[in-house]
């Protein structure tokens, strides 16, 4: 009861608490369960910041040995799930048939909406993690028209997503440890972020009571707007369209900074970071880094790099704090390993996938109540029906 206020896109709401993610938008800070993530980039391993992000503490060696081994068991994929997959057109975007997919495993394991059956919520979220690469897969081995490989498990989590990618049944894949390890960063870079919209999203569904599966199939698609997690994809595109135009970069800043133009500088700008976003300032290292070892001379680094000069001189981005996000770099380097630019938003997911579980499973147990937002109605006051034949 009393007044309503309304805080359109919740800029100013907080919808939680929440002891998983502490993000300090003003100073650019970013830590997961208390370590930075600077510190998780460089020294922490995919599975063990998942292990982390969900349970709450760094797994020691035998509960790691445990939790990635529990992963390995889970990694093949129901062969009927294959039936569903197969129907998709081969142009279907990775995005649209990810979150298809995992909304579609509820119906393999369908304990995970009975509240009566007995909780497997563990084994559930190990086959999230354990199935979603081998899923991602797929999606790239329909488009080039390859047969799919089957894990293989003898092989780690990056190593494995490699193997799926890029073996071939005329020549194994060699997993170079430049590009493993490079994937392992980018995971852990993007394995939470507080309240984004994908996360809330999850967080939103699943307090409805509805299973984790399809939780985490609405996060999917949530994340794949081009506001949110699309932006990688949209970067490379435009970064292109630079390149193809000449690249001319003040072009571009200066449609950008034209409302009337539709235009805006993809991978610029965030709801929370008004100062650099740490994870940006990492992958742009990270870029240099990683496209030298694998000797890639990719010329989009250097209209990146044009185009973030432009813009951080630039009174306009200069006034409203808009500086280069996550999504800026990361798909340079996604491309430098070889993959494919409508599969950036299908890596960001594969890396957001411990925090929403992350998140979904601290919703559970805080026992939130349903989301249920409210409104100010705007509509007609009450008026008198008229028939079809008055109308
Ligand atoms: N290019 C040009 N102008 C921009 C941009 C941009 N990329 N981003 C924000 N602005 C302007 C916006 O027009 C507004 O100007 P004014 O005050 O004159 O009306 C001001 O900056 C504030 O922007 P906003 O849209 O009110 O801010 P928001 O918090 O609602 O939106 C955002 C945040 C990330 C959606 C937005 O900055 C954007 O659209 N960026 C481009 C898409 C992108 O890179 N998204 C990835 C976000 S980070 C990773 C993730 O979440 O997936």
């Amino acid at each position: 009861t009393g007044y309503i206020t309304i805080d359109s896109g919740y800029k100013n709401t907080g919808a939680t608490k929440s002891a998983i993610t502490f993000l300090d938008g003003e100073e650019g800070i970013l830590r997961y369960r208390g370590y930075a993530i600077e510190d998780l980039a460089e020294k922490a391993n995919f599975l063990g910041v998942a292990y982390l992000l969900i349970n709450g503490e760094l797994p020691n060696k035998t509960q790691y040995e445990k939790f990635e081994n529990d992963i390995r068991r889970h990694t093949l994929v129901n062969e009927d799930m294959r039936r569903i997959f197969d129907g998709f057109p081969v142009n279907a975007h990775p995005m649209g048939v990810m979150s298809a997919m995992i909304s579609a495993m509820s119906g393999f394991y369908p304990d995970s909406y009975n509240d009566k059956a007995p909780d497997h919520t563990d084994t559930h979220i190990i086959r999230l993690l354990a199935k979603f690469p081998t899923l991602a897969t797929w999606c790239f081995k329909k488009s080039n028209g390859h047969p799919i490989n089957y894990p293989k498990n003898s092989l780690d989590y990056c190593s494995n997503f490699l193997h799926m990618m890029f073996s071939l049944p005329v020549e194994e894949y060699a997993v170079d440890p430049v590009v493993s390890s490079a994937l392992n960063k980018l995971l852990i870079l993007h394995a939470d972020h507080e309240q984004n919209c994908s996360t809330s999203t999850v967080r939103l569904v699943g307090s409805s009571k509805a299973n984790l599966y399809s939780s985490i199939s609405a996060g999917i698609s949530a994340l794949w707007g081009p506001l949110h997690g699309g932006a990688n994809q949209e970067v490379i595109e435009m970064l292109e369209d630079i390149k193809a135009d000449g690249g001319d970069v003040m072009k571009f800043v200066n449609k950008a900074k034209d409302k009337n133009s539709g235009f805006r500088l993809m991978g610029f700008g965030h709801r929370v970071y008004k100062n650099f976003d740490p994870r940006a300032k990492i992958i742009k290292k990270a870029a240099d880094d990683i496209l030298g070892k694998l000797g890639v001379n990719d010329p989009v680094l250097e209209i990146a790099k044009g185009l973030e000069e432009a813009a951080l001189h630039d009174d306009y981005f200069v006034s409203r704090k808009l500086y280069p996000n996550v999504d800026f770099y990361s798909g340079i380097i996604y491309r430098a390993l070889g993959i494919p630019t409508n599969m950036f938003t299908v890596m960001f997911a594969l890396g957001r996938l411990p925090g929403w579980i992350a998140q979904w499973k601290e919703m559970r147990a805080n026992k939130e109540p349903i989301g249920r937002p409210r409104q100010i109605y705007t509509g007609a006051t009450l008026r008198p029906f008229v028939s079809l034949e008055d109308r």
